[in-house]
């Protein structure tokens, strides 16, 4: 844990340390098991970042032989239990499901990043938002979502929740993601899932929700081969 860290951090600390979870990859309830397999065209193969200007997507095909995106949001710069990292943890986990599934990729970014570098400030800003309820906007354009019918969805866990960039998402695209299967993930560093499908349902009443899988930060960035394995065990038993 680092020196100097703010009384508002250390008591969050305290709250995950306080937290009830299962165990690291806290299971959510399934709500149904089958996966759509409407989508038959292919045009571009797995696990890269969806650039809307340059990738190949002329007739609303989907981009991904499999029909499935991964929407990640990540944070790099100094984050809990892992101090400076390049790559964000959860944007880690959504690679693994990217080359997995064999999806595509789209990271939400903040339109006007005014997210600090460093952790104690990244958690002030955050609960600020938590408690403003504020819709952050995010860049870039949101791939086709017609082309896809599944879509993993993850991003750390701030403050027991969904970091609110998120519902951003959520709330703009609430319509194209009707109809859709959308599969959460966390990282997070002791609080699991935090409920994050129960509240998918609720921001997307309309898409259904399988369940989710949640990994530890430190554990995405420092054991990835046992990482790997969950994602591939979890991704199967999803009957992907
Ligand atoms: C603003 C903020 C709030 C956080 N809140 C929680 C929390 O409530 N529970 C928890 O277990 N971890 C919490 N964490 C730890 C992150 O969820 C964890 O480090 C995560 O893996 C970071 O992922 P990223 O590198 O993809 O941004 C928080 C971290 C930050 C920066």
């Amino acid at each position: 844990m680092r020196k100097g860290m703010s009384a508002v951090a250390a008591g969050m600390i305290l709250a995950f340390a306080c937290t009830v979870f299962s165990n690291a990859d806290t299971k959510a309830d399934t709500k149904q098991a089958a996966p759509s397999e409407d989508v038959t065209e292919i045009s571009e193969a797995a696990s890269t970042t969806v650039e809307t200007e340059t990738e190949e997507s002329t007739d609303d095909e989907p981009l991904a032989e499999s029909g499935i995106l991964v929407v990640y949001f990540s944070r790099t710069g100094e984050q809990y239990t892992v101090g400076e990292i390049e790559k964000g943890n959860t944007a880690i986990v959504a690679e693994m499901i990217g080359e997995e599934a064999g999806a595509d990729l789209f990271e939400i970014l903040p339109a006007d990043d005014h997210y600090p570098m460093t952790y104690d400030e990244l958690t002030d800003v955050a609960k600020q938002e938590q408690n403003e309820k504020a819709r952050p906007e995010y860049s870039g354009e949101v791939p086709d979502l017609s082309a896809y019918s599944t879509i993993f969805i993850g991003a750390p866990v701030w403050w027991g929740d969904w970091p609110m960039i998120m519902y951003t998402f959520f709330e703009e695209n609430e319509e194209e993601l009707s109809g859709k299967t959308l599969i959460p993930f966390s990282t997070h560093e002791g609080s699991g899932l935090s409920g994050f499908d129960s509240k998918l349902s609720s921001a997307c009443p309309d898409s259904t929700v399988l369940d989710g899988l949640a990994v530890r930060g430190n554990d995405a960035q420092n054991e990835q081969d046992s990482v790997r394995d969950s994602v591939n065990k979890w991704i199967s038993e999803l009957g992907y």
